[in-house]
Parts: structure tokens; sequence; C-alpha cells
């Protein structure tokens, strides 16, 4: 039998990351993008909606279950502290890893208030300097990396266990018919679990997937909060011709709920990524 055709998944990890780069930089207005921190216009109403549901979140349940008190746990790509608020509330010592000072300003305000033992860290997890931790946790980061090796490599030097969250498509990916809307074209997909399985592998890391209920909700308080998050998403200015589209589109694709809020669609499972790190398989 002819052997299948080696792929290389870093490479084509980069590629896919550089092709969606190169399109948001072809078709987005300069004037209309985001500052250095992309997430500084997100934050608040992302804190708003990660706090809505995390009594619910498969790994949030799963994370609670598995760390004792005193345990280290590395939260890459923290936020505004979804996992790493629980976890230090349950004991765990947690460095909470993020690039972005406007989602940890809200992880640090709620941190300081209950006096938490949270270590936080505004850099880039490439970049940052940690100690090895009994549980490293990552959730919906890995998709825009382009070096998705590099920041695989040093999650698994840095845990004992290692626990990555990866929805199979980016959680944005439900907006790329908005791009053809906008645009005139399909939004250029991201990476996601499977590939990230597949690059985990090839770094010769046993890796696990298991698919969880999926732990991205974005629901909107109405249509027009919709419609601004997609203008700041697709770095549009309000025109009422693209507007009226936009709301056209939009009324099309989120789901009327009973309490009058709009829900994005999302698939039903994320999938939860595990292997033991590099310092337990050393020994
Ligand atoms: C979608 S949010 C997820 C936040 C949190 N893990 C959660 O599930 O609620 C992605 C976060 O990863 C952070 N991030 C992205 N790239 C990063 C990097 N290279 N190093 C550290 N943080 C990063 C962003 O600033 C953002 O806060």
């Amino acid at each position: 039998m002819t052997p299948l055709l080696p792929i290389d998944w870093a490479a084509l990890w980069r590629a896919q990351v550089a092709a969606e780069h190169a399109q948001y930089e072809r078709l987005c207005d300069p004037r209309l993008r985001p500052g250095p921190d992309w997430w500084a216009t997100q934050a608040e109403q992302f804190h708003r909606r990660s706090r809505a549901v995390s009594h619910t979140d498969a790994l949030l349940q799963a994370a609670l279950a598995r760390v004792h008190p005193g345990a280290t746990v590395l939260d890459i790509g923290a936020g505004t502290g979804r996992y790493a608020l629980p976890l230090a509330r349950a004991g765990a010592h947690v460095i909470a890893i993020d690039s972005s000072p406007a989602m940890l300003h809200y992880l640090q305000q709620e941190a300081a208030a209950e006096a938490l033992p949270i270590t936080i860290i505004a850099e880039r997890w490439e970049t940052s300097t940690v100690p090895v931790a009994d549980l490293a946790i990552c959730a919906h980061v890995l998709y825009p990396i382009a070096d998705a090796e590099l920041f695989l490599r040093k999650l698994d030097a840095h845990a004992r266990h290692c626990w990555l969250l990866l929805n199979y498509e980016a959680p944005t990916s439900w907006m790329a018919p908005l791009w053809r809307v906008a645009y005139g074209e399909e939004r250029l997909p991201l990476p996601g679990a499977l590939e990230a399985l597949a690059l985990l592998h090839q770094l010769g890391i046993d890796a696990h997937l298991t698919p969880i209920p999926n732990t991205v909700t974005l629901r909107f308080a109405s249509l027009d909060e919709a419609l601004a998050e997609i203008r700041v998403r697709l770095c549009l200015a309000s025109t009422p011709e693209r507007d009226t589209r936009l709301r056209e589109a939009l009324t099309t694709l989120l789901e009327p709920l009973p309490d009058g809020s709009l829900r994005a669609p999302q698939p039903p499972h994320s999938a939860l990524i595990t292997w033991d790190g590099a310092p337990t398989r050393q020994g």
C-alpha cells in the first residue's frame, strides 16, 4: 500500500494562520483596526459572558475535580479569569498568563477583592518565565498563533499535565458568511482541535482528545448589540445600506431565545486535548 503523504502540521498551521491574517490585512480598513491590545474593546463583554456560563462549564468542572488545595496551575491565555478565579477559590495557586492588559484588568480586580492566590503575568506565553506546574490549562487561545509548535512545546515543558481546549473550528467561524455580506468573500478558516492533535503527535506527544460540551456561548442582548460587535470584528464603518444587509444576515444566523436575547450558532462540542507533560514523561 502506498504510504500517506507526510504532512508537516506545524507548517500547515503556520500557513493557515498567515492566510487568515493576510485576508484581514487586505480587507479591513486600517483606520478601524483595533490598537495593540486587540481585546481592549471586547474585554468587558467577554467578561460578562464568561461569568454568565461559568457554573455549567465542562472544563471548569473537570479541573475543579482534579486540582487539590495547594496544587499549582498555569492558566495560559487566562483572559478575564473564567478558570483562574474559580480554581484559585478552590485552593489552587494559579499563575495566570495573558498578553492583554484589558482582559487581565477584570481578573486582577476580582483576585484582589477576594485576596486570591493568583500570580498575574501580563506577557505573551512564548516569552514568559514560569515554573513547572501540576496542571496547565489553555482554553481557546491557540487558533491564531502562527508558531503553534513553539507554543505547544513550551506548554509541554512547563506542566506535569497539560489540558488544551479548542473547538474543531475557531469560535468566530460562525461569522464567516458575514464577511461575504461585507466584503464579497468568505472568511478563511483558522486551524482548530484536530490540527492541534495532529501537530502534538508530530511533536512526539501522545495526546488524547475528549469531546466535551461546548464551552463557548455567544449571546447578544439585541440585534443592535450583535451588529455593533460585528462591525468591530470586521472593521466596518456604519453605512445604512451595509447595515441593512448585515442585519438581515444576522437575523438568519442568530437564534432568538425566550428571554429576547440572540444566540450565535455554535457546535455542541469542544475538544479537550490532554497529555502528560515532559516533566512527567521524563520522570
Ligand atoms: C478567547 S480568550 C480566552 C480566555 C480564557 N482562556 C477563557 O477561555 O475564558 C483568548 C485569550 O488569550 C490571550 N492570548 C492570545 N495569545 C496569547 C499569547 N501568545 N500569550 C498569552 N495570552 C494570549 C488573549 O489576550 C485572550 O485573553
